[in-house]
């Protein structure tokens, strides 16, 4: 195709401007997919799939997930950790990101383990075909349900506070045991105090947290532990937050986890695991600046070897869970334009058939997406307009100001960045059924998560014999 235009002026300047392979980019560095591609008809591409030829097939909103990137930041965060680190390392998908079959189970094949935070997201990863010995499951007000549930599949528990510890204790006086037939595998998980530049709501590490035991009360929850023949300390963890751009706070967390886990030895717990969470933000803009999944990798491993060596600690197996910048740049969500309101002088409104049902982040954290026409990527963006949802609620605007070529309805729209935490924050707000989502690579897509439909939403409804005669 001839560019008759420099790329800043139209959708193309949304494609990767690295000179690299796409194997060697990082995705989180990325607004599209790495195999995101414009064909000679002037239209978007993933996986080899033309987004409105899958619109077409699949239907509108539709999530498109493409594997080559999930894929790409599976295998970068695990062998930059196997090259950075000299000791065992796991790394974990944290699956609150989006928690379904197909994902998990690509997490998986690509070595990695699975983080998860109800009886909903074990049994996803268990489905999937991760190894029990591979979930972490995590939260801070787990259910005796869930606890029995992740302790009989033989899972690790990442204890949060002291319910957490006294309900394990108990289920080894009760006698509920281990799939291994072995004691509880407990890690303990601490607020490390260590702030973050991101949103508040999304802070973790700083001492005013609903996770972890507070740092003070360590010594009382590892002697408690060293009391309890069912149960088995595997070792620490803190987690600082998410969407985070500087490499500092992960400098800092390893030697303070690291501290933590001196403790957990004097008080002769043989814990030799630890897990520094996950956090690494990804591009959202253009002027979104995260660091690479390698520099991140390299960043905690040196961290972590050099806190061992000050406390003279044999390296213990680190583990980390990324959630966000594993899955986060893997998917668009494609949306069809509909109605479109010019208040002259004042702004005009383009809306598409979803908005904050499939996408809650912007009306939750103020989060800023891109967008791009699908059919013309080469086309000027001659237009200022706010792509609206479909909701009752005027916040339910998933971006404002955003600059696209001429659209009117019936134009497929991309809004790109939308695999983390997108589809597993989604809701019926509306009773708007959920999007379906695709899986596309080498020009093949299958459906991972079927478009709900009304019936679906109905089926839990039961109206009482007394209304039914109402009328
Ligand atoms: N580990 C723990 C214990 C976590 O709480 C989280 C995220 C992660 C790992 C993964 O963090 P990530 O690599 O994805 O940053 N809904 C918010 C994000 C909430 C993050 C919750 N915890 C959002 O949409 O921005």
């Amino acid at each position: 195709m001839v560019l008759t235009q420099s790329r800043g002026e139209s959708g193309l300047q949304y494609l990767s401007e690295s000179k690299e392979a796409p194997q060697s980019r990082s995705p989180n560095q990325e607004l599209l997919p790495l195999t995101a591609s414009v064909n000679s008809s002037d239209r978007l591409e993933i996986g080899g799939c033309e987004v409105t030829a899958l619109v077409e097939k699949f239907g509108s909103p539709l999530y498109i997930l493409d594997e080559e990137t999930l894929r790409a930041t599976s295998s970068q965060y695990r062998d930059a950790f196997e090259r950075y680190y000299p000791g065992e390392s796991q790394v974990l998908y944290a699956s609150k990101a989006w928690s379904c079959l197909a994902v998990c189970a690509i997490a998986a094949s690509e070595g990695l383990g699975i983080d998860v935070v109800s009886a909903g997201e074990i049994r996803t990863a268990l489905q999937a075909g991760v190894s029990f010995d591979k979930i972490y499951f995590h939260g801070n007000n787990k259910s005796r349900e869930e606890l029995k549930l992740s302790v009989e599949s033989g899972c690790t528990i990442v204890a949060d506070n002291w319910h957490d510890l006294e309900t394990l204790a108990d289920f080894g006086k009760l006698g509920v045991s281990s799939k291994t037939g072995g004691p509880i595998r407990v890690m303990v998980r601490f607020t490390p105090g260590i702030e973050c530049h991101t949103h508040d709501y999304i802070k973790t590490g700083q001492i005013d947290s609903k996770f972890g035991f507070d740092p003070n009360s360590l010594d009382r929850v590892f002697q408690f532990i060293s009391e309890q023949p069912s149960l088995y300390c595997v070792g620490v963890h803190a987690h600082i937050g998410s969407q985070i751009f500087e490499l500092q706070p992960h400098d800092d967390l390893a030697f303070v986890i690291i501290g933590a886990l001196t403790k957990a030895q004097s008080y002769g717990l043989s814990a030799t695991e630890i897990n520094i969470g996950g956090g690494l933000g990804i591009r959202y803009t253009k002027t979104d600046d995260p660091p690479s999944i390698e520099d991140w990798a390299r960043t905690v491993c040196t961290a972590v070897v050099a806190a061992c060596d000050r406390h003279k600690l044999p390296l213990p197996k680190l583990l980390c869970e990324p959630g966000r910048s594993l899955v986060g740049t893997a998917c668009v969500t494609a949306y069809t334009v509909g109605s479109k309101k010019v208040i002259p002088g004042v702004r005009t409104y383009l809306s598409v058939d979803g908005g904050m049902s499939d996408n809650p982040r912007p009306i939750t954290y103020q989060s800023v997406y891109q967008v791009l026409a699908a059919e013309k990527m080469s086309a000027p963006l001659t237009e200022t307009v706010t792509i609206a949802g479909k909701h009752c609620e005027s916040g339910d605007i998933l971006i404002k100001d955003a600059k696209l070529p001429e659209c009117q309805a019936g134009d497929i729209l991309v809004v790109t960045a939308t695999g983390a935490y997108n589809y597993s924050m989604s809701s019926n707000y509306n009773r708007v059924p959920r999007p379906a989502a695709v899986l596309v690579r080498k020009g093949e897509a299958h459906t991972i998560l079927e478009r709900e439909t009304d019936e679906d939403l109905l089926r839990f409804d039961r109206l009482p014999e007394r209304l039914r005669t109402q009328k």
